[in-house]
Parts: structure tokens; C-alpha cells; sequence
């Protein structure tokens, strides 16, 4: 891919963040590039992380129509840094593009360009325990006209930023409250695709969990509001006696997200019956107070594997495990961990190591 690098001036450089929160700081650069019909994709620059100079009339702002991923750079042992799968978040981005009837991109040119931004960026990438740097490719709409359709332009920018551990306070369980009033997407509709709607439309939930003091929304399907889909930014899988793995199988209004995947693969590496099924919510809330159910975990970027310390419903809270981090995503928090910071070999191919820029 053509790029050009703008240089940077020393009041574009920021001083590194003493404590690390999510999403809160950002690193001197980003990435950009315009799509146009007659030119396609171009304009593609690494300069100074920037506001963006929007119409108040950008399409983007009124009709939401926008996607983004989230991907994150690992410091191994050995001072460089790993991606972890960015291949497969190319590959959802331009599925969530489609889906929302927006230009693609070139999931090569996409993948170039995050690996361009990590090389540069390389002192971002923290060396704490734990710590990592967070990658938000994102693509809007930039047709400036209150029509409703699809946009024929856009702009696609990746920006980057240092964030902590997830669990500040050590690998802690969180709360999950199961919703059967409000839901968050339906087959059909954009549960499948990363795009801000979905997002917009969890936060009412979110907001009346939070003041009962639970951390996460238990999603259950649009149309029935019975079976378990997934949980805030994560997918959800239960552990039957102690060995079998379920996750909710992909039904069209679930992200298949990245780390729910891996898994996939990897529970059977390790001794582990895994497998995706539909799972009625009332079915699961018996199996784990009959203690069938031993351990509930969520999977996503953010955390990696999130133990899951009780179930929230209008009946009362159901604990799992007395509130503690069970066996099962204790071990598979480590095995993954280990692989994303270069600690253990990668079986898969899930690794892309990146040199720090010379
Ligand atoms: C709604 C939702 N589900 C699941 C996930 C987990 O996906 P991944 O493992 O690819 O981060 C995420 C996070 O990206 C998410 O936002």
C-alpha cells in the first residue's frame, strides 16, 4: 500500500499516561484514508493523531451508519510486540462494512496499515503486567446530506492507546444481569456486525444494571427472550460438570467474536469437551442452582476470559462458584494470555510479531 508518513512536530508528542484506564489515552498518530467513488480508496496517511473536521450534515452523524473493531498489540519478553489475530479482524471489519452497506476495504491494506501504526507507535505498547496497546480501526460515513441512504463516501482511520490490565484488582469475577425486558439486537437485524447502533442500543440497560450494582448485560435473543446470546462486549460460555464447555452457537445476532473462537480451538488442546449450542436461559439459571453448571466466563478482547460471579435476575442473584474465578477460565486466561505476550509457543497462527520501527 502507498502511504506517506507526515513527520511529526514536538507538540504532537504526548507524555506516556501515568495510570493506564480504558480508552482514555491515545498515542501521537493515526492512520487515515478517504474513499471517494471516482478515486476509490486514497489519500492513505500515518500523521498526527487529530481531531476529525466533519459537516454537521455527515451521514455519519445522523443516521449511524459506522463500524469499528477492536484489536490489541502484546510487549513479549523479548521487547517486540505481538498482534493477535489481526487477520481475522480485517476479515469482520469487511463483514460489518457490507452489512451496513458501506465501501470495503482491502483487508491487506488494513492489515498493512495496522502493522505500519504499531511499528511507529512501539513505545505505546506498555510493558506492564498485564497491559497492552488497545487498536480501533473505524470506518464513517461521510456524505454530507440528510437523504437516508448509503453514503458514497467514507473515511477509515485507526487510532491506538495504552490501556491496563482489565481487572485492576486482580482476575476477578464480574456481575451479569439477565434482561428480559430490553434486548440488544435481533436475527435479521446488525447483532452480527460491530457498529455503533448495537452499542447505542445496549446503554439504557446498561445504565439500570450499573445502578444495582452489575457490571454486564446478559443479552437474550430479540424474538423469544428466552435463549442466551451474549454479554456487554462479550460472548458467554458456561462449564457443565466441571469439563464441558458451552457457548451460545452463532445464530445471526450474535458478534462471533475473536476470542470465543480461539476458544473453540483451544479448549479441546486442553482436555475440554467444547461445544455451541441453543441455551435457554431458564435451563442454565436451573442448571447452575442444581449445581450442574460449576463456572460461567465471558470472551472478548477487552478482558480475554471475564469469570463470571453471578447471574442478576427479577428473582434475585444466583451465584457460580461462591463468587471466585473458576478453575476452567483460570486456565484458559493464562493459555491464551501466554500466547499473546510470547510466553508460550502459538499452535495456531494466530501471531503477527512487529519489529519496533528503526
Ligand atoms: C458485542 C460483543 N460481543 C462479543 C465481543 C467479543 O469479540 P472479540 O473476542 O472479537 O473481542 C465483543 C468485543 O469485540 C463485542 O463488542
Amino acid at each position: 500500500m502507498n502511504f506517506i508518513v507526515d513527520p511529526l512536530a514536538p507538540e504532537d508528542r504526548k507524555p506516556f499516561p501515568a495510570n493506564l484506564a480504558f480508552g482514555r489515552h491515545f498515542s501521537d498518530r493515526m492512520f487515515s484514508q478517504r474513499y471517494t467513488p471516482d478515486l476509490g480508496w486514497h489519500d492513505a496517511h500515518i500523521g498526527p493523531y487529530r481531531p476529525l473536521s466533519l459537516d454537521p450534515a455527515a451521514a455519519v452523524l445522523h443516521y449511524g451508519q459506522e463500524i469499528f473493531e477492536g484489536l490489541k498489540a502484546y510487549r513479549r519478553p523479548d521487547g517486540d510486540i505481538n498482534l493477535f489475530r489481526p487477520w481475522e479482524n480485517a476479515a469482520r471489519f469487511n463483514r460489518s462494512a457490507e452489512r451496513m452497506a458501506m465501501a470495503v476495504v482491502d483487508p491487506e491494506d488494513h492489515v498493512e496499515a495496522i502493522l505500519k501504526l504499531v511499528s511507529l507507535e512501539h513505545a505505546w505498547v506498555p510493558d506492564q503486567e498485564g497491559a497492552s496497546l488497545y487498536i480501533r480501526p473505524t470506518l464513517i460515513a461521510n456524505d454530507v446530506g440528510l437523504g437516508v441512504h448509503a453514503s458514497h463516501n467514507y473515511l477509515h482511520y485507526i487510532i491506538a492507546g495504552p490501556v491496563g490490565p482489565y481487572f485492576a484488582a486482580g482476575f476477578k469475577p464480574v456481575a451479569v444481569y439477565v434482561s428480559r425486558e430490553y434486548v440488544r439486537a435481533v436475527r435479521g437485524g446488525t447483532g452480527e456486525a460491530k457498529t455503533g447502533g448495537n452499542y447505542a442500543a445496549s446503554l439504557f440497560m446498561a445504565e439500570k444494571v450499573a445502578a444495582l450494582g452489575y457490571q454486564q448485560v446478559l443479552w437474550l435473543d430479540g424474538v423469544e427472550r428466552r435463549y442466551v446470546e451474549e454479554v456487554g462486549a462479550m460472548n458467554i460460555a458456561f462449564v457443565y460438570d466441571g469439563t464441558h464447555i458451552v457457548t451460545p452457537a452463532l445464530c445471526g445476532s450474535i458478534l462471533p467474536g475473536i476470542t470465543r473462537n480461539s476458544v473453540l480451538k483451544m479448549a479441546p488442546d486442553l482436555g475440554y469437551k467444547m461445544s455451541e449450542e441453543r441455551l435457554d436461559a431458564d435451563q442454565v439459571l436451573a442448571d447452575i442452582r442444581a449445581g450442574r453448571i460449576t463456572e460461567a466466563f465471558g470472551m472478548g478482547t477487552a478482558a480475554v476470559i471475564a469469570p463470571v460471579g453471578k447471574l442478576g435476575t427479577q428473582d434475585g442473584a444466583v451465584p457460580l462458584n461462591d463468587n471466585q474465578p473458576g478453575p476452567v477460565a483460570t486456565r484458559l486466561y493464562q493459555a491464551l494470555t501466554d500466547i499473546q505476550y510470547g510466553r508460550a509457543p502459538d499452535p495456531y497462527g494466530w501471531i503477527c510479531t512487529v519489529k519496533a520501527a528503526a
